[in-house]
């Protein structure tokens, strides 16, 4: 029932106050997946309290581990012999599921995962994950809706060269090669934290990686690894959704447990936005006393900035002072959100993959609908800062990857509800 699934915020207020970041969604998922690769019982902890967990986790029972999941940790005990195929019914719900792929064919020669759902963001496609598995000597191909990989014989290390430094790729042949016979190097590899955290708990495991967060990561094969415990890196993006926020909203929030050194960029970005960042000891402190100046910003692969902060930096470019330009590199239809920004009063046109972003001094609240997780929260921000009351559809796409969000601007100050 979408219209009953929405939050309903009044703006005007500004955010005032402290949040604690939770784990990572971009990274629980894939450690989740990554235990798969050793025998036993592997624990995670710092797990956010999102919908995502329990599809993965529902995925691993269906693959033949039993999964337990408390407050904040999930515990996953591994057969010794996983089953092979992740059915499209639970797949299509989640991206992530493709990273059983890589840990599939490493431990059981052979995978068969149905092609993911995910975010209407644009076509994310799966070639790189395919050539990097055929460079490590599986077969791999795309047969009714599913990616059919076998290396019935073993996997055997190889040199990997991306075309783009794709995240989900890097993934995939990492979490094969650890068991590959001999050493795999992926140049043109991708360097975000939430990979460098999948990297360190192989390690733990007993993998043997160099390289993390270069782009040449390289990979020497071990014969088994071992169940591990192991803690989820903080979240970055939902840290700089906060940060956002609280330069929008003209506001002071103390985000704690953040790793600012994940968000160079963004948070130099918001400097010359007007905020005022100071480090804290657990964490980072934005500021903000005036109407942000408008920023110019391209997405890139990390160091660059996150393509999912995007929706964030169109919202306050929307009531910035002056004209920006926003240019998305990696997903094509991330600028959908723009027609709802639109309805709030926003004055943008979009060419291409440039937004071009004429700032004005408030936004009008109006009915709008998030078609993503990450253009969901953009568009709460919007409506932090449009007059009158604003209603976003589709809230299910926001509490995938904000646990409690409603909570938490509701302590800040914020006029919100979620209905
Ligand atoms: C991407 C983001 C990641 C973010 C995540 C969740 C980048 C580089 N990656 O990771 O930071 O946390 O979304 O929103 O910013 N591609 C192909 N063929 C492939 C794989 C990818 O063409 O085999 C293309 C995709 O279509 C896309 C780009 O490469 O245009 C980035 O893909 P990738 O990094 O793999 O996406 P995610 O892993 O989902």
């Amino acid at each position: 029932m979408a219209s009953l699934d929405r939050f309903r915020i009044v703006g005007g207020t500004q955010l005032r106050g402290e949040v604690v970041i939770s784990g990572a969604k971009n990274s629980v998922l894939k450690l989740m997946a990554a235990s798969l690769l050793a025998a036993g019982k592997t624990t995670i902890t710092n797990v956010p309290d999102i919908a995502d967990v329990d599809i993965m986790a529902d995925l691993l029972t269906r693959l033949g581990c039993t999964v337990v999941r408390t407050t904040s940790a999930v515990s996953i005990d591994v057969p010794q012999v996983p089953h092979h195929r992740a059915d499209y019914d639970l797949v299509r719900k989640m991206r992530a599921s493709i990273n059983v792929l890589g840990p599939l064919v490493a431990r059981v020669g052979e995978a068969e995962v149905a092609l993911p759902g995910g975010d209407a963001i644009g076509s994310r496609g799966l070639d790189f994950h395919i050539k990097g598995l055929e460079a490590l000597g599986a077969t791999a191909h795309i047969e009714h809706g599913y990616v059919v990989a076998q290396a019935s014989q073993g996997l055997v290390g190889a040199l990997v060269d991306l075309d783009f430094p794709s995240v989900g790729a890097t993934e995939n042949i990492m979490t094969a090669a650890v068991l590959a016979k001999g050493v795999t190097t992926i140049d043109n590899a991708a360097r975000e934290p939430d990979l460098v955290d999948l990297g360190e708990f192989l390690i733990s495991m007993g993998a043997k990686i160099a390289g993390l967060g270069t782009p040449t990561i390289t990979i020497t094969g071990v014969a088994k690894l071992a169940p591990t415990t192991h803690a989820t890196i903080p979240d970055r993006i939902i840290t700089g959704t906060w940060a956002f926020a609280a330069a929008m909203t003209r506001g002071d929030i103390t985000i704690h447990g953040a790793r600012a050194q994940h968000l160079e960029l963004p948070l130099e970005k918001l400097a010359s936005a007007g905020a005022i960042i100071t480090s804290t000891a657990d964490g980072v402190r934005v500021r903000m006393d005036q109407r942000p100046q408008a920023i110019d910003v391209a997405t890139l692969p990390y160091p660059g900035f996150p393509t999912d902060l995007l929706p964030m930096v169109i919202a306050l470019n929307s009531i910035a002072d002056g004209h920006s330009l926003v240019t998305e590199n990696v997903f094509e239809s991330r600028f959908m959100f723009v027609n709802e920004l639109s309805r709030l009063g926003a004055q943008i046109s979009v060419d291409g993959h440039h937004a071009s972003i004429e700032g004005v001094p408030e936004l009008s609240g109006a009915p709008v609908e998030a078609h993503d997780i990450r253009a969901g929260a953009g568009l709460i921000l919007a409506a932090l800062v449009s007059e009158g009351e604003t209603t976003v559809d589709q809230a299910f796409h926001v509490d995938r990857g904000y646990p409690n969000f409603a909570e938490q601007l509701q302590s800040l100050g914020a006029n919100v509800t979620r209905e």
